[in-house]
């Protein structure tokens, strides 16, 4: 790839001020100055940029203890996103795997890897994931027995068998719940089918990753290279 591409994908400036620092001598690839932005790299090289040594691999992968109150999007001209809560000098090209409502909380990926997203993210491959839920009313056996079957939610929708195993029940009920899918509001949704409102929702897992505990709202770390594997080698 293009030397400024590489340099902005790993955020070390906009494009324009690549170009000028590129310019002014103050690239080196493998100990020699470059002064042409377009040259070839692989990412293998030494490229120190303005004295700091630009670190370069191709995926990246991290894992966030999302908070509330954010949104699951790389980018938002309003609203702050989960990108916004990592470091400033991450890569431009990470993203999320899909999608955390603003006020639900927990587990959230967060890479560059488009293909691997594809495949944890596809309804075909039947990824489980796996919520800590607090509702109000009363959960009960016919509620596991109906997620268990899969139910009609709405009129543009039908959840797929799910598992329900309830923690507490009474005037609020706390409960696991793990769905392969992941439709737009789908907990939510199933459980006002059921007559109960969400009122707290974090995920716990997705497919063999579990969110680390050690991790406070809002708080990431990379994945390991073990949990890297186990997501590859589904
Ligand atoms: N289901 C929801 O309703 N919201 C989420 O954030 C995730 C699953």
């Amino acid at each position: 790839m293009r030397l400024d591409k590489l340099l902005a994908d790993m955020n070390v400036g906009t494009r324009s001020e690549i170009k000028k620092v590129i310019r002014k001598g103050q690239v080196t690839v493998n100990g020699e100055v470059v002064k042409d932005a377009s040259i070839s790299v692989t990412g293998e090289e030494e490229i120190i940029y303005a004295g700091e040594k630009v670190g370069y691999e191709e995926y990246e992968y991290y894992m966030m203890n999302k908070p509330a109150g954010v949104i699951s999007a790389s980018d938002d001209k309003r609203q702050e996103t989960v990108l916004d809560l990592m470091d400033d000098r991450r890569r431009k090209d990470l993203f999320p795997v899909g999608r955390l409502d603003k006020d639900t909380v927990g587990l959230l990926l967060i890479t560059n890897d488009g293909q691997l997203a594809h495949e944890l993210l596809s309804p075909k491959k039947h990824v489980d994931k796996t919520y800590r839920v607090k509702v109000t009313g009363e959960l009960s056996e016919d509620d596991v027995e109906k997620f268990s079957k899969g139910f009609k939610v709405d009129d543009s929708f039908t959840a797929l068998p799910s598992k329900l195993e309830i923690i507490s029940a009474g005037e609020t009920s706390e409960a696991l719940i793990t769905i392969q899918e992941g439709k737009f509001h789908q907990i939510k949704r199933m459980f006002l089918a059921v007559g109960k409102e969400v009122v707290y929702l974090k995920r716990l897992t997705m497919g063999p990753i579990s969110l680390d505990e050690k991790l406070e709202e809002g708080e990431y770390r990379r994945l390991t290279e073990k949990e890297i594997e186990k997501l590859k080698n589904r």
